[in-house]
């Protein structure tokens, strides 16, 4: 592959090899801004962590890129949104540091209720103080989990082994996975009240913005302990601060914060040593948690730049393997009948797509099935990269409507695709079935016929009457045209009937126009498969 990929966040070295061994890599972490907005356009695939931020500005530079890769959990610093528009694939790392993030949360809480850090500061300066750094125990104290995904699940598990009561909010999370890890899930209000101490593990949204903030401080527990390993902006520090001057939060332990990184000894949050634990996004940062997102995160750029799809997209369908080996053959069959449209029909303006699935694809994922049914239409007649991340996106800009249905009774075949498009001109159909033996197409605006689509094909529509297809044999024997194959179609005697004939040269547009002339054809179209 000839490609380039830049990887602009640290991440271990195994990550680095893997992609050495197809791509060409540019490992630098140390890029300032200018510089990086410089160079990304240059690159096919990126691989970030928390600090690159890819956002519009960025994007609009990025013109070649296809991938973007996080290594690592949170993707707040990508505009997905921009990303999408762009047709680039994004996708992160979410198991890769699960372990590492759970056990730094569950470090924190015991620093905390211990004060092993300032115990340890203080003895490193030669003052040996036991009263001052008395601590608390975790033993049947509630710990409050805010967001019970990977992270908060195997937190909670940790803590309850040590012997916490745990409790969490999840609006996500279906019930039954609450009571399998044993986990009351109590509304968030509730959480801030009965929690002496409170976790948060939620991703950055719109939604989770300063989840916690003046008016929940103000419901919490006197002497409540705050721990957030997550994401800075989930925290309003101003607040948190307010909290602790107050004496409502007892302490907090903080990875992550609002604008990162810290570089400033007067940052507000310094002032508070003694109750506030500070490490430097560190969730993520072990050995072996880096070492597994950095070998994910590159395979999986790998794999959509070989136009395979990652493992755990973000801006895409996400399919199993399992699942993507079922739809292998319809997704070829798909393609054809795509491209077949696209060549045969997209000059015309489209204006309209429907798909129709019957027999055994009633049921499957019919979404990875028409994402790529208006790719392999839409990405031949227009102008940029339609694919399947901005496919949907792209066609609702341009106006055209999707329509899926699924076809009650699938007559006699195990399965059937049937695309009907209305274009400015007029309606067209295609309809085909996947067979052992390939793909089949087995009608045309609603005539049957039988055809592998493979090839360069001549259509015609025309008025069923004597010697039409005797005409049009003599002007390609002529020109010295072999015909491959023919199949004609009719739907009844001396209406409108189809021809396709495949054949095994391109005819030359003097015998294109022979044939517009000598026969009276209502449409003519040459197509190569
Ligand atoms: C994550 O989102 O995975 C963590 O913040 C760790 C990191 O990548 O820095």
């Amino acid at each position: 592959m000839s490609y380039k990929v830049l990887v602009s966040d640290y991440i271990s070295q195994s990550g680095i090899d893997i992609l050495k061994e197809k791509v060409e890599v540019y490992f630098n972490h140390q890029l300032t801004r200018e510089e990086f907005l410089d160079i990304i356009g240059d690159y096919d695939g990126i691989i970030v962590r928390s600090m690159t931020q890819l956002d519009k500005e960025a994007l609009s530079r990025a013109k070649k890129l296809k991938v973007i890769g996080r290594a690592g959990t949170g993707y707040d610093n990508i505009d997905l949104e921009e990303a999408s528009k762009r047709g680039i694939v994004v996708f992160n790392t979410p198991t890769g540091n699960t372990i590492s993030a759970s056990e730094h949360t569950i470090g924190m809480i015991l620093a905390l209720s211990r004060n092993i850090p300032q115990a340890n500061e203080a003895l490193h300066q030669g003052i040996w103080d036991r009263k001052k750094y008395n601590g608390v125990e975790l033993k049947d104290k509630t710990l409050g989990i805010i967001g019970l995904g990977r992270i908060g699940s195997r937190v909670a598990r940790i803590a309850q082994s040590i012997g916490m009561k745990v409790i969490a909010n999840d609006p996500y999370l279906p019930p039954e996975k609450a009571e399998k890890l044993n986990v009351p899930l109590l509304t968030f209000q509730e959480v801030l009240q009965r929690s002496d101490y409170i976790s948060l593990h939620t991703p950055l949204t719109d939604e989770t913005y300063h989840i916690l903030s003046h008016k929940e401080f103000a419901i919490m527990k006197d002497g409540v302990r705050i721990i957030n390993v997550a994401r800075g902006k989930n925290l309003d520090t101003q607040a948190l601060i307010k909290a602790i001057e107050s004496g409502k939060v007892a302490g907090a332990a903080l990875d992550v914060f609002e604008e990162e990184p810290i570089r400033d000894s007067q940052h507000p949050l310094m002032k508070y040593k003694d109750k506030v634990i500070l490490t430097c996004h560190l969730g993520g940062t072990t050995t072996e948690a880096m070492d597994n997102v950095s070998i994910a995160a590159a395979e999986q750029v790998l794999a959509v730049l070989e136009n395979k799809l990652p493992e755990s997209p973000l801006n895409i369908f996400s399919i199993g393997a399992q699942e993507f080996n079922n739809l292998k053959p319809y997704l070829a069959l798909i393609n054809k009948l795509g491209n077949f449209l696209a060549n045969w029909k997209g000059h015309e303006r489209i204006k309209e797509i429907e798909v129709e699935y019957g027999g055994e694809l009633t049921e499957y994922n019919s979404k990875a099935l028409t994402t790529s049914l208006i790719k392999d239409i839409l990405d031949p007649i227009l102008d940029h990269r339609v694919n399947l991340v901005n496919a949907y996106l792209v066609a609702r800009e341009r106006g055209i409507k999707i329509k899926e249905s699924f076809l009650k009774q699938p007559d006699e075949l195990k399965n059937i695709i049937r695309v009907n498009i209305t274009t400015a001109k007029g309606n067209y159909s295609l309809a085909g079935t996947s067979l052992p033996i390939g793909c089949r197409v087995i009608e045309i605006n609603g005539f049957r016929i039988d055809l592998n689509l493979d090839g360069k094909f001549l259509i015609a529509i025309y008025q069923d009457k004597p010697g039409v297809i005797g005409k049009m044999g003599s002007i390609l024997g002529n020109d010295n045209v072999n015909i491959a194959s023919m199949q004609v179609g009719r739907k009844n005697e001396g209406g409108q009937a189809i021809m396709l004939i495949q054949t095994d040269s391109k005819p030359s547009v003097e015998t294109i126009n022979k044939i517009k002339q000598g026969l009276d054809f209502v449409e003519l179209s040459y197509l190569e498969i």
